[in-house]
């Protein structure tokens, strides 16, 4: 197995990173056997796609990593790196840019969402991201990608890419790249806005309420829960109970998901009891569960050499991974080097 991820150093990670994405990195980094391998890496390439601060951009970027080694990434065990210091990212996405469809990149749904009315004034950058994005996962021949629901379309486009670069350009026998597989966990695939259960928690959201940060203190995370949107209705004693109810169901699954417990178990918990009691019981979870996170968090923080060594040496590891991949690209092309 060779597993493969990657996080967008934009401001804080929320809990819907967290719980969608970072503690399953952490488990299957922890579950690893021998021969297998994680990378996991600071997508800050990606952020020139939307407007940037350079000065936050370096902020947000030593804040991610000290926030992924808080949660639990291990640089002994994964590589941990920031794609800026592989250039083969960026190589392969030319590479790659000559397969891609123009079809495929019209059919994604972020690059419209994020475009919204102003497709014309978009970046090209916003648009050919997801090419970026497979040769962030082909570059290492990986079969793994754990992400949420909301980048599983991004990594069909890996796949189709990397079919049609394999049909066309290699022999069947020695295809240059891996099709990869996404995984998401069964739980938290999906957490949604404290503010609007039909919109998913993200970093982009202009309310702070809409989100629980990983370093919010225990003040903050109650004062959020306390806010956020329900209905009248207690809770019901079975999942069905929940189906037109997005704000209650998305409350459920961040319990469920936080308590490693099965909805159906928070429901028998639970049912018939409004959110005057749930909501309390929600916060303290979270305040316990993600105390030792922020702790650890702060003092890597204050460690920036620590912090700058991790990377370099994660990124010096991933250029040698990558660098067959890169080279077997440029050879199928035919390129002279
Ligand atoms: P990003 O930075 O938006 O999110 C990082 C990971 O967190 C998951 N996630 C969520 N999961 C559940 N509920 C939510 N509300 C939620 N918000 C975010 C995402 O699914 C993702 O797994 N383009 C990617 C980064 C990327 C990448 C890659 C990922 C770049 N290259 C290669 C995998 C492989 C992104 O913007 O994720």
């Amino acid at each position: 197995m060779r597993v493969v991820s990657g996080i967008q150093p934009t401001g804080n990670l929320h809990l819907g990173n967290y719980l969608g994405a970072i503690r399953n990195w952490v488990r299957m980094q922890d579950s690893m056997g021998d021969g297998n391998q994680c990378l996991f890496f600071l997508a800050d390439l990606h952020a020139i796609s939307m407007p940037h601060d350079p000065a936050e951009l370096k902020r947000a970027t030593l804040e991610m990593a000290a926030a992924l080694v808080a949660c639990g990434i291990d640089a002994q065990k994964s590589v941990l790196f920031n794609q800026a210091q592989v250039p083969h990212h960026a190589e392969l996405q030319w590479l790659l840019n000559g397969t891609a469809r123009m079809g495929w990149l019209n059919r994604m749904t972020q690059f419209k969402d994020k475009s919204g009315k102003n497709r014309e004034g978009a970046s090209a950058a916003l648009f050919t991201y997801p090419v970026l994005q497979a040769a962030d996962v082909l570059l290492y021949q990986t079969t793994h990608v754990p992400v949420g629901e909301d980048q599983k379309q991004h990594l069909e486009l890996a796949r189709d890419i990397a079919q049609k670069f394999n049909n066309d350009f290699a022999s069947d026998d020695a295809p240059v790249f891996t099709l990869p597989e996404p995984i998401s966990p069964p739980q938290a695939a999906r957490i949604m806005s404290l503010r609007d259960g039909s919109k998913k928690m993200s970093k982009s959201d202009p309310s702070e309420m809409s989100r629980i940060e990983l370093v919010d203190d225990a003040d903050t995370v109650m004062k959020k829960i306390k806010k956020a949107k329900t209905d009248p209705e207690p809770l019901p004693s079975e999942a069905e109970g929940l189906a037109d109810r997005p704000e209650a169901l998305n409350l459920v699954t961040i319990y469920a998901a936080v308590a490693d417990t099965p909805i159906e178990g928070v429901l028998r918990e639970f049912g018939g009891e409004g959110f005057g009691k749930f909501k309390p019981a929600l916060g303290e979870l979270l305040v316990e569960t993600l105390r030792p996170i922020s702790t650890r968090f702060n003092e890597l923080l204050a460690d920036r050499e620590a912090l700058d060594a991790i990377l370099a040496r994660g990124a010096a590891q991933a250029r040698d991974l990558g660098r067959p991949t890169l080279d077997a690209a440029y050879g199928a092309l035919g390129f002279v080097r």
